[in-house]
C-alpha cells in the first residue's frame, strides 16, 4: 500500500475525497446598528455583525470562492411571538435587500435560516402555549409563523430558506406559502435530521436564542435514532423538500452516510457552534495543529457523503485550500 503514499503527486492522484472552498457555506449573525463587529465569547473569529459590516464579509467571502452565506439574525426586540422572523423590515430581511445590490452576492448563494428562537422572547423553535400539563411548543399554529417568515426572507432576496425549527410538516406549509406568495423558484433546504444536541451551546449564545426554560427534546431529534433520521428526511422530501442538511455533523456521520446512501437529493452537513468551539479551545491551549485539524474535520464530513458543508471554518478552510 505504501507505494501510492509516497509523494504529495501520487497521493493527491489517488485521493478519493476532494474538498474546496466552493463546498463551503459561512454563517453570519446580522444584528442593528452601524460598524457593529461584537465578538462572540464562546466562538473566538465569529461575530455579531450590523449590515454594512456584513457586507463586508460578503466581499471577502465572494474572493475566496465560497460558496455561499447563511444568515441568521439578532432582532431589536423579542416577542411571544417572534414576529421580528417575518417583519419585512426584520433583520435578515435588511440584510438581504443589501447584500442584493451588491456583486458579491452573485457570486454567492445566499441562504436564510428560518426559526422563531431567535426572535422570541421564551427562545423556542415555534409558538408556546399552556396546557394542562404545562408548556409545549404548540406544533400547528407555528407552521404558519415560519411560512410566513420563509416568504418573507424570500421575497427580500434569499436564494434558498433552510428551516431548522423542527416542527412537524413545515416544508409543505412553507412550500405553499412560497408558491402562493410568488416565489415557486426559491428552493428549501430542510434541516431534516436535526438532533437535539449540546453541541449548539455556543451558537445561542451568538444568536441570543437559549431557550428560557425547558430545552428542545420535543420537537429536536434523539441523537440515539438512526432510523427515525431516515424518516424525518423521507417526510421532509414528500412535502417538498429540494435539499437536506444535516446537523449535528461530527458525532453524526453515521446519519450522513445512511441519508446519502438511501436519497438522491443534495445533501448539506453542518460543523455547528459545539464543533467550531471545541477546535479552538484546541488552538488555544496549543493541543492541535489548527490548518491540518480543520481541513480533516471537514475532509471527513464529505467523505461522510456530505455535498456541502455550513462551517464557521470556511473563511479558514478557503485560505488554506487556496
Ligand atoms: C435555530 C438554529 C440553531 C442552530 C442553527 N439554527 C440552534 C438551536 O437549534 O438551538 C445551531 C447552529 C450551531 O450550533 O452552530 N433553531
Amino acid at each position: 500500500m505504501r507505494r501510492l503514499r509516497r509523494t504529495e503527486p501520487l497521493r493527491s492522484l489517488v485521493r478519493e475525497t476532494s474538498l474546496e472552498p466552493g463546498d463551503l457555506i459561512y454563517p453570519l449573525f446580522l444584528c442593528p446598528g452601524e460598524g457593529v463587529r461584537r465578538p462572540v465569547g464562546s466562538m473566538p473569529g465569529v461575530f455579531n455583525l450590523s449590515v454594512d459590516e456584513a457586507l463586508r464579509e460578503a466581499e471577502e467571502a465572494a474572493r475566496l470562492g465560497l460558496g455561499g452565506l447563511l444568515l441568521f439574525g439578532l432582532p431589536e426586540e423579542k416577542d411571544e411571538q417572534g414576529s421580528g422572523a417575518w417583519d419585512e423590515n426584520g433583520i435578515v430581511q435588511r440584510g438581504l435587500r443589501a447584500l442584493k445590490e451588491t456583486a458579491a452576492a452573485k457570486k454567492l448563494v445566499l441562504i436564510a435560516d428560518v426559526c422563531l428562537c431567535e426572535y422570541t422572547s421564551h427562545g423556542h423553535c415555534g409558538m408556546v402555549v399552556e396546557t394542562r400539563d404545562g408548556w409545549t411548543v404548540d406544533n400547528d399554529p407555528s407552521l404558519d409563523l415560519l411560512a410566513q417568515t420563509a416568504a418573507s426572507l424570500a421575497r427580500a432576496g434569499a436564494d434558498v430558506v433552510a428551516p431548522s425549527d423542527m416542527m412537524d410538516g413545515r416544508v409543505a406549509a412553507i412550500r405553499r406559502a412560497l408558491d402562493d406568495e410568488g416565489c415557486p423558484n426559491t428552493p428549501i433546504l430542510s434541516y431534516a435530521s436535526k438532533f437535539a444536541s449540546a453541541f449548539y451551546g455556543p451558537f445561542r449564545e451568538a444568536a441570543d436564542s437559549a431557550p428560557q426554560f425547558g430545552d428542545r427534546k420535543s420537537y429536536q431529534m434523539d441523537g440515539a435514532n438512526l432510523r427515525e433520521a431516515l424518516r424525518e428526511i423521507g417526510l421532509d422530501l414528500e412535502e417538498g423538500a429540494d435539499m437536506i442538511l444535516m446537523k449535528p455533523a461530527m458525532p453524526y456521520l453515521d446519519v450522513i452516510r445512511a441519508a446519502r446512501e438511501r436519497f438522491g437529493v443534495p445533501i448539506g452537513a453542518y460543523q455547528v457552534s459545539g464543533e467550531y468551539s471545541m477546535l479552538q479551545a484546541a488552538f488555544e491551549k496549543g493541543w492541535l495543529d489548527h490548518d491540518r485539524a480543520i481541513l480533516e474535520s471537514l475532509l471527513g464530513i464529505r467523505r461522510a457523503g456530505a455535498g456541502f458543508i455550513v462551517t464557521y471554518f470556511a473563511k479558514d478552510a478557503a485560505k488554506l485550500l487556496a
